[in-house]
């Protein structure tokens, strides 16, 4: 007797296709189904370039068919990758290149200590693995955090001619190109910032620098929702924001004011999301056991309150820490709960940024004309 073609979809329904939520025929990786007598031939779409997903994936449909179908079958799986469609800035599309830079997209928490710059390290490496090309710039002026996540903090920025211009070559490692305020501060030193000039040193940053063709530009801003922000979100075409939050409601607080910041009549920066980091905590030795530390799914629920995406979840991980501090961003770690949880968030941002970038027009750079930034002036 020939194998049922629902059967196997049935045995499909059990998988999860790592980093695409849904079980794979839900989530459309199956494309196709062809049984013949004792052969099944399964196609999947995978967005997903990372070998190893790949091979669990095919691993995964051909025991999910012998436990659950017939022992026996010859299965044949065929995987076709399409990655991601790359957002296309409408900036290019209407012909005002921002120097090969297609998407910048804001890490903002409002509370500091949340995991902003953690996120925006994870995220850039999740992004870059999926072949989209980034770079990071780190605008935290209080306390610039991403050149020791990337163990890049003793480097120093060469200058090099562009087209007869001298302009600063980002540092880079693990592929993504990376510019810190931290690279030109001293380490300790308190730098008394005002809105305008971290604006200007920021625009200096991106403009005067040679970063080459970008997907995405990751900006890790500082913490908090004052005078600085304003001056940083007015002056830089920002493409999106997404705000991180722990679940715990001091945290939701300020994430609110984030959210709203960025919806501001003089910003007006499109938000792609809110991130939830720290949402539970497994110990190693309890792989099953969640502990909501910090409350449960407080940003989900902020999310849906203030009609935003959901981005996504990341757990609190000793080792995500770790990595940290060892200048080794987790999420480079292939197989791993914490590469997945970032993919899922990455494929999210990434859709979202299409999403927005084919509903709204680009933002625009806005010229600051007073200190505080209140009153400003298109351009
Ligand atoms: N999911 C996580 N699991 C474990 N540790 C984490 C996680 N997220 C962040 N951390 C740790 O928490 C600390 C604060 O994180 P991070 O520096 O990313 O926060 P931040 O919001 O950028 O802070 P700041 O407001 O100072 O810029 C760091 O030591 C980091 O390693
Ligand atoms: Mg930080």
């Amino acid at each position: 007797m020939s194998i049922s073609k629902q059967d196997v979809l049935n045995a499909l329904e059990t998988i999860t296709v790592s980093g695409e939520g849904k079980n794979m025929v839900d989530s459309g990786a199956v494309q196709n189904v062809v049984t013949f007598a004792d052969e099944v031939i399964v196609d999947l779409k995978l967005s997903t370039p990372a070998l190893h997903i790949k091979k669990r994936a095919e691993a995964d449909v051909k025991k999910a068919i012998h436990e659950n179908v017939d022992g026996n079958a010859k299965v044949q799986v065929n995987i076709k990758i399409e990655a991601p469609a790359k957002p296309q800035n409408p900036n290019l599309i209407k012909g005002k290149p921002i120097k090969g830079i297609q998407n910048i997209v804001a890490v903002a928490s409002g509370k500091g200590g949340v995991g902003k710059s953690t996120v925006t390290a994870n995220l850039a490496v999740s992004l870059s693995k999926m072949g989209f090309k980034v770079g990071i710039l780190d605008a935290d002026i209080y306390g610039p955090s991403i050149p020791i996540m990337f163990d890049v903090a003793m480097e120093k920025p060469l200058s090099v001619n562009v087209e007869g211009k001298s302009k600063m070559k980002p540092v880079e490692n693990y592929g993504i190109k990376i510019l810190s305020i931290g690279f030109f501060t001293q380490p300790d030193q308190a730098v008394i910032w005002r809105g305008p000039m971290a604006a200007k040193a920021l625009n200096q940053l991106i403009f005067d620098a040679d970063w080459g063709e970008l997907d995405f530009m990751l900006i890790d801003l500082p913490p908090g929702t004052g005078d600085i922000h304003l001056s940083i979100m007015q002056s830089l075409p920002i493409t999106g924001a997404v705000v991180v939050s722990t679940p715990q409601n001091v945290a939701l607080a300020d994430a609110r004011k984030g959210v709203a910041m960025f919806r501001q009549e003089n910003i007006d920066v499109p938000v792609l999301g809110i991130i939830e980091n720290m949402s539970f905590f497994t110990p190693a030795e309890l792989p099953e056991n969640k502990y909501y530390i910090f409350g449960k799914e407080g940003a989900k629920n902020l999310a849906q309150d203030l009609d935003v995406p959901f981005l996504g979840e990341v757990p609190l991980v000793q080792s995500i820490r770790e990595a940290g501090d060892v200048g080794r961003p987790a999420a480079l770690q292939t197989a791993t709960q914490i590469e997945t949880s970032f993919e899922e968030i990455t494929r999210n941002v990434v859709q979202e940024t299409v999403r927005r970038n084919e509903n709204l027009p680009p933002t625009e750079a806005i010229k600051i004309t007073t200190m505080a930034g209140c009153s400003a002036v298109k351009k």
